[in-house]
């Protein structure tokens, strides 16, 4: 049998005895155990180049960097071929799909006898969180893929630090193979993976905290410490031990007067988290002392400290952000993370060896190789860099990075926003009355597809908190476990709805967004701070045109009505459309959903009575200390 190479700093006997089981089972060729150095990830960089599955990029303008281009059946995550498979059919709930354990477990059995033949087995200690937090989780993955490797290696706290640390507790345990074991003397290509569709399998074991992800090498399919552990398994972690697991970002807002509060943001993929995460404050803003500053840019562990104050940590160590899109203008601080050290996947190769996507700062190249490594011209009638391109970059390359990114205890929650990408119906900015409202409206977010999610592009999808493919259980119980989690708290963070992706007639974005959403943040941390004003509507609190800090913008108090703008009747179809979705999740949905919906339908209604012109009448003003708990 293939040797074990078990070096000695690893003690850990679950480790060694599932290490063991998994090359009897897989039969790699041999097996590495990675120490996380920065040597082991030059060497196996070096390997990708040479095998052809990395192209390294010009030293001079993007140093030490390289490019992927993965197979065309293997670009974004397969929400469709992702399985929660607990031991109850009614733990997953209608919005997963689900297995028996035992009978997923015959067919991942097949899958992984002998999958990996012709490859090396690596086996990557990781910890998720800031090593020594009690937020964080250990995780091992078992993995025939190098590429995953050094993702790993920037994502997570990786190699001996995090085995030493872990010692002998429990660890999740994630096995990964892409899928295609090499014959004898086969050549192998240089995006192995299981190219069929239907021939993937991204599986979670909620009650044994294990995954298990074959035949894809892709992102959150591969990187198995990112959504398949850092929300599905910690979800129902957290939900069994009283946090939260949550696709957030978190971001530091510092005022003038120093004070600082930070802010948890859920927005569906590709809906703008990396930008809001890095957002640059408009000049009057910067100058005048407004600092913001990253801490995570898609997944934040929350959890209550001895007084119940809530704690964030963010798991990642590391960004995995969309390149398209990316610029300058759009996102300074992205950029400037991603001048060296990075790994770009799907992204488009320049004729001087750099790399390039759509919307990029400039022209377009005039000629360069696409994500698929064909020819491209600016006129070929296709994108160069595919949608859901992306670059892998360490968070301490963030200009703007938190001081606190890596603090064991975390840092202080001030508010909570959530946002989809809704081109009509919700308003740029809501506050909900109280913690069960705010649950409702997380709950009823919905948002339009995009390039990183699986869907019809464009279609409005409920997808509550941003975590629809990402909660390990019934979204329901889901809904319950934030409606107890706020009553467990004594001063639960306020929690405010956002959308920047407002239309107009003309079909444009009716709202600049980007540095701009400063102006809403700072309305928002003003509110959590109880020194900004607002007024009632029926569906919450919203501010006034004088209440948001305009300077430096040109933007007239018509063009904030229409991005306000709550229409009873659109809003009244918009509330009995949350139907669909509380229908499916009927079985277990809190009654609490239930009484908000009709409050909230009754509130419309009242404000019709009472004959309001308009949805935010003057005279109602209030700060966010009148608003009850
Ligand atoms: P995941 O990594 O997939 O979880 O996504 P993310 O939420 O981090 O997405 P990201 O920040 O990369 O969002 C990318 C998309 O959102 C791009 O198409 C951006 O142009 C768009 N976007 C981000 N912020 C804004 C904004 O304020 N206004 C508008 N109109 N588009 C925005
Ligand atoms: C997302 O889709 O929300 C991502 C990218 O953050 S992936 O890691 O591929 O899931
Ligand atoms: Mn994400």
């Amino acid at each position: 049998m293939t040797s074990l190479n078990i070096p000695e700093n690893v003690r850990n006997t679950e480790l060694i005895d599932w290490v063991t089981k998994a090359v009897e089972m897989c039969r790699p060729d041999s097996v590495y155990w990675c120490d996380g150095s920065d040597a082991e990830y030059d060497r196996l960089c070096e390997e990708m180049v040479a095998s052809g599955t990395f192209i390294r990029l010009n030293p001079e303008k993007r140093p030490n960097s390289f490019l992927a281009r993965s197979h065309p059946s293997d670009v974004a995550r397969v929400e469709d071929r992702t399985y929660i498979c607990s031991i109850s059919k009614g733990d997953a709930g209608p919005t997963n799909n689900w297995m028996a354990p035992k009978e997923m477990k015959t067919i991942l059995t097949s899958k992984f006898s002998g999958a990996m033949r012709g490859r090396t087995m690596y086996v990557i200690p990781f910890c998720m969180g800031p090593i020594g937090s009690p937020i964080s989780q250990f995780g091992v993955q078992i993995t025939d893929s190098p590429y995953v490797v050094v993702n790993m290696k920037i994502m997570t706290r990786m190699g001996n630090s995090a085995l030493d640390a872990l010692g002998d507790k429990d660890f999740v345990h994630c096995l990964h193979s892409v899928g295609m074991p090499l014959a004898e003397g086969q050549a192998d290509v240089s995006w192995p993976c299981s190219p069929d569709p239907k021939d993937k399998y991204i599986v979670h074991f909620p009650e044994e905290r294990a995954i298990v992800s074959y035949g894809s090498g892709y992102g959150g399919n591969a990187l198995l410490g990112k959504k398949c552990l850092a929300l599905r398994i910690a979800s129902t972690i957290g939900r069994d031990e009283g946090w939260l697991a949550e696709h957030m970002l978190i971001v530091g807002v510092e005022s003038p007067d120093g004070k600082k509060d930070y802010v948890c943001a859920a927005f569906p993929s590709a809906c703008g988290k990396t930008n809001f995460a890095m957002l640059i404050p408009p000049k009057a803003f910067h100058d005048e002392g407004w600092k913001v500053t990253t801490v995570g840019d898609d997944i934040a562990w929350i959890k209550p400290d001895e007084t119940g104050r809530l704690r964030a940590i963010n798991p990642e160590n590391g960004f995995f952000g969309v390149a398209p899109g990316t610029n300058y203008k759009t996102n300074p601080n992205a950029m400037d993370s991603i001048l060296a050290n990075t790994i770009f996947t799907n992204v488009a190769l320049t004729d001087d060896n750099d790399v390039w996507w759509e919307g990029m700062d400039g022209d377009a190249p005039a000629h360069a190789v696409d994500w698929q490594g064909n020819d491209w011209t600016p006129d070929a009638g296709r994108v160069a860099a595919h949608a859901n391109a992306r670059f892998t970059a360490p968070i301490t390359q963030c200009p703007v990075v938190d001081e606190h990114f890596n603090s064991p205890e975390g840092v202080p929650v001030s508010a909570f926003i959530f946002g989809g990408r809704r081109n009509s119906v919700v308003p740029l900015v809501l506050q909900s009355f109280n913690w069960a409202f705010g649950v409702y409206m997380a709950a009823t977010m919905g948002s339009e597809m995009t390039a990183a999610a699986f869907g019809n592009i464009g279609e409005v999808r409920r997808d509550p908190f941003a975590m629809l493919p990402f909660a390990g259980y019934h979204m329901g119980d889901y809904f319950s476990h934030w409606l107890d989690f706020g009553r467990s708290i004594p001063e639960p963070p306020r929690i405010f709805s956002v959308n920047w992706f407002r239309k107009n007639e003309e079909g444009k974005f009716a709202w600049p967004g980007y540095g701009d959403n400063m102006r809403i943040l700072k309305w928002v941390v003003e509110r959590a701070r109880g020194t900004s004003k607002g007024v009632e509507t029926p569906l919450g609190w919203q501010p006034c045109y004088e209440h948001i800090d305009w300077r430096g913008l040109e933007f007239t108090k018509e063009q904030f009505e229409q991005v306000m703008d709550l229409d009873r009747d659109i809003w009244l179809k918009e509330i009995a459309m949350h139907d669909d979705l509380f229908f499916k999740l009927y079985d277990r949905l809190p009654k609490e959903m239930t009484f908000i919906r009709e409050l909230l339908v009754s509130n419309l209604w009242r404000q019709h009575d009472l004959g309001l012109a308009t949805p935010r009448p003057e005279g109602l003003e209030e700060t966010t200390k009148a608003v009850a708990k």
